[in-house]
């Protein structure tokens, strides 16, 4: 690679899961710190970072092609930083795969990407794969301006190893943030302008501090701040659900009664062989304790289906299992087979045809239900935050407790929260009719 000039304007985009929405606003505000500004919309950036997932094969292909669409007609490219769970699966490789890649940066050091672009500008191409055991929130700069819902990551890495999944591998061991400083920068983030934090990890009801307080206790600390309206959190792990959580959907009026639970399947034999830790009956007690503790609770899952030897009768009890939930909305997932996972190895690899048909059929069973779900909240009464404008003029946009999308006409502005009524359930957003601003919450 040539030395160039320092980049003055970058873009960020990110892949994958909220996590990586979090890491790639943490990363556009580092290199706002060096002066580096945001490109403006459809110009060119000097440096662009990809903030890439490894999840599923499709989703780490998608890096390859925005590299090469990111040439210019001319033959050069702009500064190309690969970040995210693939660059920490695949590090200097995907330098030799791609010569127009600038520097590879991995999920847990991405606090040296200042340094790395300035060596990048140089001619040189850093790898940065380390997972140390100090962690990079220490030295990332105060949170800028955010809007109305803000991401908050208080718990990083996963130490369950499902048989499928290459997170342990991609973002190391669970590690908790500590008490002090996440409570700090949920001030901020009120400051900044959020009136709702998500709360985010891989298992983020694993998340515990050093005095082994849960994040029930986090919960009800942030509950406190002023101007702070709506706490949510994602994603759990069905084992890691305590019952202090569980009563804090009971006790704390502004933890909104949403969980997304993922399942995985409903069938025990493909929960055990997934590594899963837990069965279809235990997920559902779980459930069961979540409604007694709030009987209005949303419920989300994530599935894959065709697993290796998943018979047509394990895949018949999963779809049950979504018949007999009642959920609100669910990820589907065909089963993708992950380098170096357990599972990617196993006897009983499924033909993409069969995949795809029983992804048919359990797309159709959440879609069911989700429009049920829908349908159910019709004619209810309930607050919505609002997020942004909608398609049509005078539309807004905003999310209703249980994570739907709400649209409504009418005086208000983004970051209201206000009281509608849901008039018509469609699949996936309710149309509403606005009743009153909410005024400002202490
Ligand atoms: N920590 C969360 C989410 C992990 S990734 C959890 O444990 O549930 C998000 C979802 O991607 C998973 O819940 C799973 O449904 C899906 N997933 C993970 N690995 C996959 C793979 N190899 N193929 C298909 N889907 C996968
Ligand atoms: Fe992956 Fe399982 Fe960990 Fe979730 S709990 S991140 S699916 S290994
Ligand atoms: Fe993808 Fe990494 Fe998140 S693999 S789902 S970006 S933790």
């Amino acid at each position: 690679m040539t030395a160039t000039a320092p980049p003055r304007t970058y873009r960020v985009k990110s892949f994958g899961c909220q996590m990586n929405v979090y890491d790639g606003e943490r990363m556009a505000e580092l290199l706002e710190r060096e002066g580096i500004a945001p490109a403006a919309d459809g110009e060119d950036a000097d440096l662009v970072v990809l903030n890439t997932c490894h999840i599923r094969e499709k989703a780490t292909e998608k890096v390859f092609s925005d590299i090469g669409r990111l040439r210019r007609d001319d033959g050069t490219s702009p500064l190309i930083a690969v970040a995210g769970c693939v660059a920490q699966a695949e590090g200097a490789e995907i330098l030799r795969r791609s010569k127009s890649v600038s520097l590879v940066v991995g999920p847990q050091v991405y606090h040296r990407l200042p340094e790395m672009v300035a060596a990048a500008a140089l001619g040189a191409r850093p790898v940065d794969t380390d997972m140390p055991l100090e962690t990079k929130f220490g030295a990332l700069p105060a949170r800028r301006k955010v809007g109305p819902s803000a991401f908050l990551t208080v718990q990083e890495g996963c130490d369950k190893f499902c048989t499928y999944c290459v997170v342990p591998y991609t973002r190391g061991a669970e590690v908790s943030r500590g008490f002090a400083d996440l409570v700090a920068e949920a001030e901020r983030l009120v400051e900044a302008g959020a009136k709702e934090i998500t709360l985010l990890g891989q298992n983020v009801n694993a998340w515990r501090d050093a005095d082994g307080r849960g994040l029930e206790k986090l919960i009800e600390a942030l509950a406190l701040i002023p101007g702070l309206a709506r706490i949510r959190y994602t994603t759990s792990h069905p084992n890691d659900m305590t019952e202090g959580l569980i009563e804090a959907h009971r006790d704390v009026a502004k933890l909104m009664p949403f969980l997304h639970l993922p399942v995985q399947s409903g069938s025990d034999r493909v929960l055990k062989a997934m590594n899963r830790s837990h069965t279809a009956a235990s997920y559902l007690a779980v459930l069961d304790k979540v409604r007694s503790a709030r009987a209005d609770v949303a419920l989300s899952g994530d599935f894959i289906v065709g697993f290796p030897g998943e018979t047509e009768a394990e895949f018949a009890q999963t779809v049950r299992l979504i018949e007999q939930v009642g959920y609100a909305q669910c990820f589907s997932f065909k089963y993708s087979p992950r380098p170096g996972t357990p599972a990617a190895t196993m006897d009983g690899q499924i033909a993409t045809e069969v995949m795809d048909e029983r992804l048919q059929r359990l797309q159709a069973a959440i879609n069911t239900a989700q429009l049920a779900f829908n349908r159910q909240a019709v004619g209810k009464t309930c607050t919505v935050l609002v997020e942004r404008k909608g398609k049509y003029p005078g539309q807004w946009l905003g999310k209703t407790p249980w994570l739907q999308s709400a649209h409504f006409g009418g005086e208000a502005a983004i970051g209201d929260l206000v009281q509608v009524e849901l008039l018509e359930a469609m699949g996936n957003s309710l149309a509403a009719s606005l009743l009153q601003k909410v005024p400002a919450q202490a």
